[in-house]
């Protein structure tokens, strides 16, 4: 048996506390080995991975064949435009087909809330979620998780606002629920435009006022404005959003000393974060990319059967 309950990454509530810092403490063996000279290890030697991104991915879907690859996995990549879903294929149908040539993981980015699921359902390998619609995107939050934990050393006492379009957002979906299983502190700070319509499903603490929260925040979490999931504008103009929730020069003088900026990417420059935020030296954008690359090693190891111990040579 491997060291988690599920074979599965779906949701960020497949796994316990327990199993978050699991993956934690193998990723920061894994982050060595990625900053040798020679960053591969044998571990994972004849499994086939195949990544399934059928939305756009630039972070996650690299991180994932790197990951794969630093472990001597066979690694495929299908992108939607290259792969027979433009032809009309279903998605049970390609996962049929991708079950039939033995793949041990697919990591898969749909549209769609719950094509992971749907996957697991008819597949016999791991699936990992990369992203599913508006739902959730838990190795975004298992990296957040990495990233915040080791600069700050461990996440007591912490306070963590995750600040911008909560509605539509799939990182706020797992990273939100992952801070409180972890015990931290979270506040969700949006206009009601960008919240969801009963915003008590979030399980935080909800203000509409960056400036009436920045100054108490150990990490100031930015979100994009997800443009492509929107039917119409949720304010004004950009201009008037980046005014109100932007981390503009001047908020950045109220962050509380030895505060973080984090964000998951692509950044918007000029709209939720000026230009000065996006290049500051307290924003961890870059750390968390680089993080993304041994979670998500950890990660593939301990599915496909990996132990807590042993996992670097
Ligand atoms: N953070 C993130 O998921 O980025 P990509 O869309 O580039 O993968």
């Amino acid at each position: 048996m491997g060291a988690l309950a599920s074979k599965h990454l779906l949701a960020i509530e497949d796994l316990d506390a327990t199993e978050i810092g699991t993956i934690l403490d193998i990723a920061t063996s894994f982050k060595e080995v990625n900053e040798r000279t020679i960053k591969k290890l044998p571990t994972l030697r004849g499994r086939t991975i195949i990544n399934l991104f059928l939305e756009p991915s630039t972070r996650t879907r690299t991180s994932f064949e790197l990951a794969a690859k630093r472990l001597s996995a066979d690694a495929i990549n299908m992108s939607g435009s290259a792969s027979a879903t433009v032809k009309g294929e279903s998605l049970v149908d390609t996962a049929k087909t991708l079950d039939a040539m033995d793949a041990d993981l697919v990591i898969i980015r749909h549209a769609m809330a719950g094509a992971p699921q749907i996957l697991a359902r008819c597949m016999r390998a791991s699936i990992i979620n990369g992203g599913d619609g508006k739902h959730q995107h838990p190795t975004q939050a298992l990296l957040d998780l990495y990233t915040i934990r080791d600069y700050f050393g461990s996440f007591e006492g912490l306070k963590v606002g995750i600040v911008g379009d909560i509605a539509h957002s799939r990182v706020a979906g797992s990273l939100l629920p992952a801070l409180s299983m972890l015990g931290v502190e979270t506040v969700a700070i949006a206009p009601p435009t960008l919240l969801p319509a009963c915003p008590e499903v979030l399980g935080t603490r909800v203000s509409s006022s960056l400036d009436d929260e920045l100054s108490s925040l150990d990490v100031v979490y930015m979100l994009r404005v997800q443009q492509e999931r929107l039917e119409r504008s949720p304010f004004p103009s950009l201009r008037e959003y980046a005014g109100l929730f932007g981390l503009s020069v001047s908020r950045l003088q109220s962050m509380k000393k030895n505060a973080i900026i984090m964000h998951p990417g692509p950044i918007n420059r000029g709209v939720e974060l000026s230009s000065d935020a996006a290049d500051a030296a307290n924003n961890l954008l870059l750390y968390q990319v680089n993080a993304g690359v041994a979670v998500r090693m950890a990660l593939m190891y301990v599915l496909l059967g990996g132990e807590s111990d042993g996992a670097v040579a």
